[in-house]
């Protein structure tokens, strides 16, 4: 969050080159957190405690938006090289 907002201040003062560099290193720990850890907890934990036994509880519901919107934004930020 920190990395997004001196990046928007970055490129309103005209920092281009500084904002993409801040703009890569978020984009790379995102997608170090999602193949370290969102990726494994989804298979792992998620989709047989939560989504299998109960599809519509709030837990499933949760993490069935999180995901797509998740897949969303990480893909505009990769598409944004
Ligand atoms: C830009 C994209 C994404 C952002 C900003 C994001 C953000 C987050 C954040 C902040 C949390 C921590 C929530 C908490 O513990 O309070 C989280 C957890 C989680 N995310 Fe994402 N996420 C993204 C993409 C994805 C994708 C693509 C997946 C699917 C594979 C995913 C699956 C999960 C799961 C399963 C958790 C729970 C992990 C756990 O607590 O063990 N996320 N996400």
């Amino acid at each position: 969050m920190f990395l997004l907002l001196y990046g928007y201040w970055l490129n309103s003062k005209q920092m281009f080159s500084r904002h993409g560099i801040v703009m890569t290193v978020a984009v790379v720990l995102q997608l170090i957190m999602i193949f370290a850890i969102m990726t494994p907890a989804f298979i792992l934990a998620i989709v047989p405690q939560y989504v299998v036994p109960n599809v519509s509880g709030i837990t499933s519901i949760i993490a069935l938006i999180h995901v797509p919107l998740g897949i969303l934004a990480v893909s505009l930020g990769i598409g944004l090289f």
